[in-house]
C-alpha cells in the first residue's frame, strides 16, 4: 500500500490533506486456540495485511469516517457526546466503542477527528480485522491527544469494546497479538497472567501460507459465546473436586483424573479441548523455539484434529483445507486459525513446494466445494503504531 494513495484517499473525501498515517495489522494465530478466554496459553503473531488509518483533528466534537473499502456505505458521522451503540453507525462501533472506554480511562477528549481507513485484511475470514481497527483507533486517539495510556491499556479497551459494545465474550487474543507484536516473532502469551514471550519466527525454508475458505457461517458470535459458556459450565463442575480457577492451570493428569465429575459428554469434550491445546501450545512454542519444526508441525495438525472434535468450530470448508494441505508433498502442518466457523486456515510448507501447494490444494478445494479458496504468504509485522515517513 502506497502512502500517496492513502493520502489521496483521504483528500477526496474530506477536501483537505490528511496529516498523519496510522497502520495496525491483522493476525494469525500459530497454535493455541479458545484457550485465551480459558486462562490458557495462545501463540499469534500479527502480519502485514492490516488496516491503514489517515487523521488529522477538527475543531469541533464530531467524529467523521471513510472506508476506502466500503464506500457504498459513504461518510459516517458522530459526535463525541454521543458514542452508543447504533448499528446503522455500521463500522464506526468499533471506533466509538475505543474512544468511549479511552475517554473514561483518560479524560473527555476536546475534539473530534476526520478518519479515512483503508484496510488489506479480507472481511469475516478470522484475520482480526476487528481488533485490528480497535488498536488502530486506540493508537490514532492516543497520539492526536498526547494521551499518556499504555499500549498494553489499548489492547484491553480493545477487547472491552468487543465485550461490552459488541457483545462478543472473546478473550484478549486478537488484540494482544495486533497491539503488541514484534516483526519476525510470535507471542507466546499465558492468558492467565499476561506474561509473554516473543519468540523467533525464523523459517529461512518454509513459508507460512494463509489459506482463505472464502466462507463464513451465519451466527458465528452466538455459536462462540455458546463455546465459553460450555467451558465456564464444565468448570464450575471440575471445581467441585479440584482446586483452580481457569482450565488453563490444569494438567492433562488432573483433567483424566477428574473429567468424571462433568456430567455432560459436549462439555468435558469442551473442557478436554481447553486443556490439551494450552498445553500443546507451550510445547509447540518450545519445539519451534529449538528449531525442531516437524514437533511444531505435528503440534499443529494435532489442534486441528481437537478444534473439529472435541471444539466442534470447524466447518466442511475449514476442515476440509488442512486435510487438503496434510496431503501435499511438504507440509510441514495445517490447521484452522481464528474462531472458526468459516474462515482461513495455515499451513507451513516448505519454500519449493509452495507453488505445487498452492495449486493442488487450490483445485481440489473448489472441486469439492464449488468456489475457490484464496491464497497468501504470510509476513510477520510489528504491532499497531504511526506509519512515518521514512518508513
Ligand atoms: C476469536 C476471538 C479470540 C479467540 C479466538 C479463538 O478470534 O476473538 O479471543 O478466542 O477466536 O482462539
Amino acid at each position: 500500500m502506497k502512502r500517496s494513495e492513502l493520502l489521496n484517499g483521504f483528500e477526496d473525501v474530506f477536501g483537505y490533506p490528511g496529516e498523519s498515517v496510522f497502520f495496525s495489522p491483522g493476525r494469525i494465530n500459530l497454535i493455541g486456540e479458545h484457550t485465551d478466554y480459558n486462562g490458557g496459553k495462545v501463540f499469534p503473531c500479527a502480519i502485514t495485511m492490516g488496516t491503514y488509518g489517515v487523521v488529522k483533528k477538527r475543531n469541533d466534537n464530531e467524529v467523521h469516517a471513510f472506508s476506502g473499502n466500503f464506500p457504498e456505505v459513504g461518510l459516517l458521522s458522530f459526535s463525541l457526546s454521543d458514542i452508543e451503540y447504533k448499528k446503522e453507525d455500521n463500522w464506526t462501533n468499533y471506533v466509538k466503542g475505543m474512544i468511549k472506554y479511552i475517554q473514561e480511562k483518560t479524560h473527555p477528549l476536546e475534539h473530534g477527528f476526520d478518519l479515512y481507513i483503508y484496510g488489506t485484511i479480507p472481511n469475516g475470514a478470522s484475520l482480526s480485522s476487528s481488533a485490528s481497527l480497535e488498536l488502530l483507533t486506540g493508537v490514532i486517539v492516543k497520539s492526536l491527544y498526547n494521551l499518556s495510556i499504555s499500549q498494553l491499556e489499548l489492547v484491553k479497551l480493545g477487547m472491552r469494546t468487543e465485550n461490552e459494545f459488541l457483545g462478543l465474550n472473546s478473550g484478549i487474543l486478537d488484540q494482544f497479538a495486533i497491539g503488541m507484536a514484534e516483526k519476525g516473532k510470535a507471542m507466546l502469551l499465558d492468558t492467565n497472567t499476561l506474561e509473554f514471550e516473543q519468540v523467533p519466527v525464523d523459517l529461512p525454508e518454509h513459508k507460512i501460507i494463509i489459506m482463505n475458505s472464502m466462507t463464513r457461517r451465519e451466527l458465528v458470535d452466538s455459536e462462540y459465546n455458546t463455546r465459553r459458556r460450555q467451558c465456564e459450565e464444565a468448570l464450575a463442575q471440575l471445581q467441585e473436586v479440584v482446586s483452580v480457577d481457569s482450565l488453563g492451570e490444569l494438567t492433562e493428569e488432573a483433567f483424566e483424573e477428574h473429567k468424571q465429575v462433568i456430567d455432560d459428554e459436549v462439555l468435558m469434550r469442551r473442557a478436554r479441548h481447553a486443556v490439551y491445546e494450552s498445553i500443546r501450545t507451550e510445547k509447540a512454542a518450545q519445539a519451534l523455539k529449538e528449531g525442531d519444526l516437524e514437533t511444531f508441525g505435528q503440534y499443529m495438525n494435532d489442534s486441528h484434529v481437537s478444534l473439529h472434535e472435541d471444539y466442534e468450530v470447524t466447518i466442511k470448508e475449514t476442515n476440509l483445507l488442512p486435510h487438503l494441505a496434510w496431503d501435499q508433498e511438504g507440509t510441514i502442518g495445517a490447521r484452522m486459525t481464528g474462531g472458526g466457523f468459516g474462515g482461513c486456515c495455515i499451513a507451513i510448507v516448505e519454500n519449493e513446494q509452495v507453488d505445487s501447494f498452492i495449486n493442488n490444494v487450490g483445485e481440489s478445494y473448489e472441486k469439492e466445494i464449488g468456489h475457490p479458496a484464496e491464497f497468501y504468504i504470510a509476513e510477520t509485522e510489528d504491532g499497531t503504531k504511526e506509519w512515518v515517513e521514512n518508513d
